[in-house]
C-alpha cells in the first residue's frame, strides 16, 4: 500500500467528537500554521582533543610518543634489556633544525636475550584477531653490516599476538613498512622492538595503525568512533574545541598550519588538558596533530556536516594565563584565519588552496562558519573580534562568524555581567552569530526550557555551542552520564527547537571520553581501546537530530504537570518534515508517572492511519549505559493506530517520546 493512501481525511463530525471525550492532559500541535525554518545546523556535535578524545581516541595511531618529541623524549617508550645483552638506547638530536627534532638510537653490542624497546600505547593498544595492523618507521642504519627489527605485538602474560620482521636498513633515513596480522584479542596491547645484529640503529616515526581505519584510509580515523558521530547525523562539525584552541598560553595555542601536510612534520605540542586539573593529572597528554585540521575538514565531509573551526583570537586561555597578543601584532593571528577560509575554499592555483588539493582534496570543503576566539571575554576580546571580522568579511563576506560570550556564566569571574557587557557590544556591532555555554545542575535545564523564549531577537543568532546536564558540578569527577541529566537536556532541547527562530546551532560538549585516560566528566560518548558505546544524552542528542524536521509547529500544553517550584516537568515541542510530511512531536515526561495525553493534529487536513513511535525511557533516573550493558537506556521504536487527529497516547514515566505522525496540512 502506497503511503500516501494510508490516511484519514478528516471532517467535522471528527473533530467534534473527539474534543468531547478529551478530559486528560492535552497536547494541541497547530499544524497548519509552521513557524520559523529549523536549520540544517541546528543538532550538531562539538569535538575537543580532551579525554583523549583525539590522540588514543579518534585518531587510530596505536604508538604514543612516535616521534620521540615529548619533552621527556623516551615517555611511553620503555627500553628492553634482557639478560647477556649489551648496549645504549637514547633520544638524539638531529643536527640540523626542523620541526621534528629528535630520533631514536639503538647501539647494540651484544643482544643476549632480547634487546630493544617497548611502546605502550594509549594506556595500552586495542588489538583484534583477524585483524591487520600496518607497522611503519623511519630507519636508517648508522654502524655495522645489518640489523633486523623483530616487531611484535604482545599482550598480558607476554602473550604474542603478531609478529614481523624487517631488515635490509641503509645508511640513509627511509620508510619502512610491514603489515601484522593479529592472532587474538587483546584490550591493552603493547608493541616491542627487538633489535637483531650488532651496531647503530636510529628509529624516527614509529608507528602502527589498524589497516581497517574509517573509510580504510592511511593516517586515519578509528571506524568506530567515526561511526557513532555518523549516526547522529549532525549539522555541523565544532573543532577542534574548546579551550584547546587558546592553549594555557600563546605559545602553545592550536595553530591550524602546524596540523597540516606530513604528519611526520606537523609539530607536536602539550595538550592543554594533561595538567589542567590535578585530581585527573595526564602527564603524557601531548597533541601529535595526526589529526590535523585536513582530517577534521574530511571528517566534516564524510559525515555530512558543515565545518566549523574555532581560531585562536590572539587570546590565550582566560582561566589560564589570559595572555594578549598585542593589537599591533595581532596581523598574523588574523592572517591564519584568512589562510584557512583559503585552504577549505580556495581554488587549486591558490597557495592554500594548493596544499589542499595536494594533500587530497582539490575540491573546496565549502567551509561557511568561523569562530573567533573560543570562550573570550572582557574589552580586550571585543577590540581583537572587530579586527577578525573587518578582515574576514572584507574578503570573504559570505563566511559566518561566530563570537563568544565567554564561559557558562555561572563560572567564570563576573560572568553575568561580562555576558551582559559583551551583548551590549554584538547589538551594536550586529554580530552575525553569538555562542553561548551551559555548563549546569538537571534541575536548572529541566527549570529553563524558556530561557530562550523572551531572549531579545536583534541581528544575531543564538549558538548553544557547549552544554551539558552536570549531576554533581562543573567538570567533577563524580559526574554521572545518567538518565537524569539526559532527560534534563532533552527538556532543554525542546525550548531550543521552540526557539529556532533565534537558535541555529547547538552541540553538547565535550564529545568523547577515554574511560582510563579522561579529564572531564560527562561526555556523550565512552569509548576504550576496542569499544564503544553512547551515553544516554548520546541517544538524547541523536533522537533530536535525526526527526530535525524543516518547520517549528507551535505547540501547546495543558495542565502540564509542575515541580513544587511550579515550573514545568512536563515538555514538547514540534517541529513539520516538509519532505514526508510528518508532525514530528517531541514529549520529555521528567515526572516519575505515566502522563495520559491527548494529542491534537490540529488543523490537518488529513492524517495517517498510524504514527511512527519511538521512546527513549528509564524508570530509574541513575540509569547509565555502560560496555557491558551499552544499550540501557537507548531508544526503542514502534507503530501506533490513529483513529482521528485527536488521539491518545500514554507517555512513560521518565522518557523522551518522539511521534511520527503523516499529517496533510493544505
Ligand atoms: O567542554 C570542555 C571545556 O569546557 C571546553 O574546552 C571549554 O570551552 C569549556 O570551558
Amino acid at each position: 500500500m502506497k503511503r500516501v493512501s494510508a490516511i484519514l481525511v478528516l471532517c467535522s463530525l471528527t473533530w467534534g467528537l473527539v474534543a468531547a471525550s478529551q478530559a486528560q492532559m492535552r497536547i494541541t500541535v497547530q499544524t497548519g500554521r509552521p513557524g520559523a525554518a529549523i536549520r540544517p545546523t541546528m543538532w550538531g556535535i562539538f569535538f575537543e582533543d580532551i579525554n583523549f578524545g583525539a590522540d588514543g581516541g579518534l585518531y587510530a595511531e596505536l604508538v604514543k610518543n612516535r616521534s620521540f618529541e615529548f619533552p621527556d623524549g623516551i615517555m611511553g617508550w620503555s627500553r628492553i634489556l634482557r639478560e647477556g645483552s649489551e648496549g645504549y638506547i637514547y633520544i638524539e638530536r638531529y643536527p640540523q633544525e626542523q620541526v621534528n627534532a629528535h630520533f631514536l638510537r639503538m647501539r647494540v653490542g651484544k643482544t643476549g636475550q632480547g634487546f630493544g624497546l617497548s611502546n605502550e600505547g594509549f594506556r595500552g593498544m586495542g588489538i583484534r584477531e583477524g585483524k591487520d595492523y600496518r607497522f611503519s618507521v623511519l630507519a636508517r642504519l648508522t654502524d655495522g653490516a645489518s640489523m633486523t627489527l623483530r616487531v611484535e605485538l604482545v599482550g598480558g602474560g607476554n602473550r604474542k599476538l603478531a609478529e614481523a620482521k624487517l631488515e635490509g636498513f641503509g645508511s640513509q633515513w627511509d620508510e619502512y613498512t610491514v603489515v601484522m596480522h593479529a592472532q587474538a584479542t587483546e584490550p591493552k596491547a603493547h608493541l616491542n622492538l627487538f633489535v637483531e645484529g650488532s651496531g647503530t640503529l636510529d628509529l624516527d616515526m614509529v608507528s602502527l595503525f589498524p589497516v581497517d581505519t574509517w573509510k580504510g584510509r592511511a593516517n586515519g580515523l578509528r571506524a568506530d568512533l567515526v561511526q557513532m558521530l555518523a549516526d547522529l547525523k549532525p549539522g555541523f562539525l565544532r573543532f577542534p574545541g574548546g579551550c584547546i584552541v587558546e592553549g594555557r598560553s600563546l605559545d602553545v595555542r592550536y595553530q591550524w598550519k602546524t596540523t597540516i601536510g606530513d604528519p611526520a612534520e606537523r609539530k607536536l605540542i602539550v595538550n592543554r588538558w594533561n595538567t589542567e586539573f590535578n585530581h585527573r593529572l595526564t602527564p603524557d597528554y601531548y597533541q601529535s596533530f595526526g589529526l590535523g585540521f585536513y582530517e577534521y575538514f574530511l571528517l566534516s565531509e564524510d559525515i555530512g556536516a558543515a565545518p566549523m573551526p574555532i581560531l585562536n583570537c590572539g587570546m590565550a586561555c582566560q582561566f589560564n594565563t589570559g595572555e594578549l597578543a598585542p593589537m599591533d601584532e595581532l596581523g598574523p593571528y588574523v592572517q591564519d584565519a584568512l589562510d584557512l577560509i583559503e585552504f577549505a575554499n580556495g581554488p587549486t592555483n591558490s597557495e592554500w588552496g594548493r596544499k589542499r588539493a595536494e594533500m587530497g582534496h582539490p575540491e573546496p570543503f565549502g567551509l561557511k562558519l568561523l569562530g573567533v576566539g573560543n570562550e573570550q571575554w572582557g574589552p580586550q576580546y571585543i577590540e581583537r573580534y572587530k579586527v577578525f571580522v573587518k578582515a574576514i568579511k572584507d574578503k570573504y563576506p559570505d563566511i559566518q562568524l561566530i563570537a563568544g560570550t565567554g564561559s557558562d556564566a555561572t563560572i567564570f569571574p563576573n560572568g553575568p555581567q561580562e555576558i551582559d557587557y559583551l551583548w551590549s557590544q554584538y547589538r551594536q556591532l550586529k554580530a552575525e552569530i553569538v555562542d553561548e555555554h551551559f555548563y549546569r545542575r538537571p534541575d536548572w535545564f529541566l527549570d529553563n526550557t524558556g530561557f530562550y523564549d523572551n531572549y531579545e531577537r536583534g541581528d544575531s543568532e543564538l549558538f548553544v555551542g557547549e552544554y551539558g546536564a552536570q549531576s554533581i558540578g562543573v567538570a567533577s569527577p563524580d559526574n554521572r552520564n545518567n538518565w537524569h541529566c539526559a532527560l534534563a537536556e532533552a527538556a532543554f532541547m525542546t525550548g531550543l527547537e521552540r526557539n529556532a527562530d533565534l537558535v541555529t546551532m547547538s552541540c553538547y560538549a565535550p564529545l568523547f571520553c577515554h574511560v582510563d585516560g579522561w579529564q572531564w566528566k560527562p561526555d556523550l560518548i565512552w569509548f576504550d581501546n576496542l569499544r564503544v558505546f553512547g551515553t544516554p544524552n548520546y541517544y538524547v542528542q541523536k533522537l533530536f537530530s535525526v526527526h530535525r524536521g524543516d518547520r517549528v509547529l507551535p505547540v501547546e500544553v495543558a495542565d502540564a504537570a509542575t515541580a513544587p517550584n511550579g515550573k514545568p516537568r512536563f515538555y514538547a515541542s514540534s517541529v513539520y518534515d516538509e519532505t514526508s510530511n510528518e508532525m514530528i512531536l517531541k514529549v520529555v515526561n521528567a515526572t516519575a508517572e505515566p502522563v495520559r495525553a491527548t494529542i491534537e493534529a490540529r488543523g490537518a487536513k488529513a492524517v495517517g492511519l498510524s504514527a511512527n513511535v519511538t521512546v527513549l525511557a528509564d524508570d530509574d533516573l541513575n540509569s547509565e549505559n555502560s560496555f557491558e550493558t551499552p544499550k540501557k537506556v537507548a531508544p526503542v521504536d514502534s507503530r501506533i493506530p490513529v483513529r482521528s487527529a485527536a488521539f491518545r497516547y500514554d507517555f512513560r514515566p521518565y522518557s523522551l517520546t518522539i511521534i511520527r505522525l503523516m499529517c496533510q496540512t493544505r
